[in-house]
C-alpha cells in the first residue's frame, strides 16, 4: 500500500469524471441493471473519451449524504473496489470525493478494506493458479490523498489492525500437521518483537495448576499441551488489565465421541478463538493502544488414542470443579474451564471475553451472520453490541439462566460436560460461567464466523478472522487512556 500526494496527477478527479461523463454512466448504470445499491460495483473497462484504463463505480446506498459513511463503510467499498480489479497488477486510486479530500481515516480504512479482500491464503501451491487472478495479492495499490502524512498516520494504526485480522486467518488456515499446538506457541511467541510479553505454560506447569479438565482433553494426543499468556503493558501501571481468553483445538476429531469423516477437515480451525485473541494482541501492540490486555489461549488436540480420555471419566478442574464427561466432542468447554479460571485468578481483569468456535448448535441458531454472545454483564455486553455493529462483525445475545444451568447436573460429579440435545449453545454457556467467578464476562460463540464464514466485502470466505476488529474496537472506544 503506497500513498502519494493528491496533486501527481494520476488522472482525472473523481468530480471532473463525474461531470463530463454523466451519459455515459447512465447508460452503462442502466445496461448492467445497476442502481447505486451499497456496495454494489459497477465495472466499466477502458471507458471512451476517459483518460482512464478502468472506471469502477461502487454504490454508496442510501446514505444521505457522504458524511454519514463512516471508517467501516470505506473500508467495504475498499474490499468491493479491490474485488473488482481483477487481474490489474499496479493501480492508482484518487481518495477524492464530490465534497473535497477524504478525511485520512477513511483513506485508511478503504486501504484496510483492500488489503483484506486480497488476502489468500496460498502459501502451500506449488503452481500459480492462472485462472484465480481474485487474490489481488501481487497488486500494487497507490492511493492519492490530500494530505500523505495524516494518511500515513492513520494506515499504521489501520494496518495494525489490518495484520492482526490477517495473522487470525492464517493461524485458523494453517493445517493441523503443520499447526501444532506446540508450533501455534511459537507464532505467539513471535508477537515478542512488538513488545508483547508472552510466557508459555508446558504440560509440566499446568499439571503443577492442576489444570485437570484441559489435559484431560489434551491426554489423547501426541502433540502436547500449552498455555500462552500474551501481555500488553501499554496503559496506566496500576490499572487492571482487560483480558481475552481463546479456545484453541488445533484439531479435533471429537476424540473417542469421533466425529464423522464428512467435513471433518474444517476441524482444523478450531481454534479459531486463539487465532482470534493472537490476532488482536497483535493489532493492540502494533498500534501501541493505550491499554493493558491480557490474553489467553488454550492449546490443545482432541484426538482418540489408547490413552485418550472416555465418556464416563471424572476429572477435576483447576477450580477444583469435578466434572463427568458424557461426551469428548465438548472439549472446548473443558478447556475454557482452565483457561478462564487460570485468568480470573491471576489477572484480576476488569472483564474477560473469551471467543471459541465451541458449537455446531450455534451455526444452526445464527448462521454466518451473527456469532452469538452470553454474558453476566448488561453494560459490557451492549459495548459489545455496538462495536459489532460498527465494524459489522456482528454479535447477537442469547439468554443465560438457572432453568439452563441445571441442565448440566449429573448425580456423578459436580457437573457434566453436556446438557443434551437442546439448547446446546446456551448449556455450552451455562458450562463457561462457572468458571469465570464474579469478572463482567463475555463469551462469544464464534463457529459460525471464525471458519467457513460467508463471502464479504473484505473476505474471501472460509477464515475471516472474526474477532479482531470487533474486539480492538471495543477496546479503542471504551478502554483506552
Ligand atoms: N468444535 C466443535 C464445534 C463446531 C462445530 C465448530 C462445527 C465449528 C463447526 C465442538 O468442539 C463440538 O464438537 N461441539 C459439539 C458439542 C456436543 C458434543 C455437545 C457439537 O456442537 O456438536
Ligand atoms: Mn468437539
Ligand atoms: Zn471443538
Amino acid at each position: 500500500m503506497v500513498f502519494a500526494d493528491a496533486d501527481l496527477g494520476v488522472g482525472p478527479t473523481a468530480s471532473a469524471v463525474l461531470s463530463a461523463n454523466e451519459g455515459l454512466l447512465a447508460r452503462a448504470a442502466e445496461a448492467a441493471g445497476f442502481s447505486g445499491k451499497s456496495r454494489a460495483v459497477l465495472d466499466l473497462v477502458a471507458p471512451a473519451g476517459l483518460d482512464l484504463d478502468r472506471l469502477i463505480v461502487v454504490g454508496l446506498g442510501k446514505a444521505e449524504a457522504l458524511g454519514d459513511l463512516g471508517e467501516t463503510d470505506w473500508m467495504m467499498l475498499g474490499g468491493a473496489v479491490m474485488g473488482a480489479l481483477g487481474s490489474s497488477k499496479a493501480v492508482e486510486i484518487v481518495m477524492e470525493t464530490s465534497e473535497g479530500a477524504l478525511a485520512p481515516e477513511l483513506s485508511a480504512a478503504f486501504a484496510m478494506g483492500a488489503k483484506l479482500r486480497a488476502y489468500v491464503f496460498d502459501r502451500y501451491k506449488t503452481k500459480s493458479d492462472d485462472d484465480d487472478k481474485s487474490g489481488a495479492e501481487a497488486k500494487k495499490l497507490t492511493l492519492a490523498v490530500a494530505d500523505t502524512k495524516a494518511a500515513k498516520k492513520a494506515w499504521a494504526q489501520a494496518d495494525a489492525v489490518s495484520d492482526g485480522t490477517v495473522l487470525a486467518r492464517d493461524l485458523v488456515n494453517e493445517p493441523a500437521n503443520v499447526l501444532t499446538t506446540v508450533e501455534f506457541a511459537k507464532r505467539a511467541e513471535a508477537l515478542e518483537k512488538l513488545g508483547v510479553e508472552v510466557e508459555v505454560l508446558d504440560e509440566k506447569a499446568m499439571k503443577k495448576l492442576k489444570m485437570g479438565a484441559l489435559l484431560g482433553v489434551a491426554q489423547g494426543s501426541e502433540t502436547p499441551p500449552r498455555l500462552v499468556v500474551m501481555r500488553w503493558n501499554g496503559g496506566k501501571k496500576d490499572a487492571d488489565p482487560v483480558a481475552f481468553v481463546g479456545k484453541g483445538v488445533v484439531f479435533d476429531t471429537g476424540g473417542i465421541s469421533i466425529k464423522p469423516a464428512g467435513g471433518m477437515e474444517e476441524m482444523k480451525g478450531d481454534m479459531g478463538g486463539a487465532a482470534a485473541v493472537t490476532g488482536l494482541m497483535h493489532a493492540l501492540a502494533a498500534r501501541k493502544a493505550k491499554v493493558n490486555a491480557v490474553g489467553v489461549i488454550g492449546l490443545v488436540e482432541n484426538m482418540p488414542d489408547g490413552k485418550a480420555q472416555r465418556p464416563g471419566d471424572i476429572v477435576t478442574a483447576m477450580s477444583g470443579a469435578t466434572i463427568e464427561i458424557i461426551n469428548t466432542d465438548a472439549e472446548g468447554r473443558l478447556v475454557l474451564a482452565d483457561a478462564l479460571w487460570y485468568t480470573q485468578e491471576r489477572f484480576k481483569p476488569a472483564f474477560m471475553i473469551n471467543l471459541a468456535t465451541l458449537t455446531g448448535a450455534i451455526l444452526i441458531a445464527l448462521g454466518h451472520q451473527h456469532a452469538g454472545v452470553f454474558s453476566n454483564n448488561d453494560e459490557l455486553v451492549e459495548r459489545l453490541a455496538e462495536a459489532g455493529k460498527a465494524t459489522e462483525e456482528k454479535v447477537w445475545r442469547l439468554p443465560l439462566g438457572k432453568e439452563y444451568d441445571k441442565l448440566i447436573d449429573t448425580p456423578n460429579a459436580d457437573m457434566k460436560n453436556t446438557g443434551g440435545r437442546t439448547a446446546g449453545s446456551i448449556t455450552a454457556a451455562q458450562f463457561l460461567q462457572r468458571f469465570v467467578n464474579d469478572v463482567p464476562w463475555v463469551h462469544i460463540d464464534v463457529a459460525g464466523m471464525a471458519m467457513s464464514s460467508a463471502k464479504t466485502e473484505i473476505s474471501k470466505g472460509w477464515a475471516s478472522g472474526f474477532g479482531v476488529r470487533l474486539l480492538d474496537r471495543l477496546v479503542r472506544d471504551h478502554y483506552e487512556g
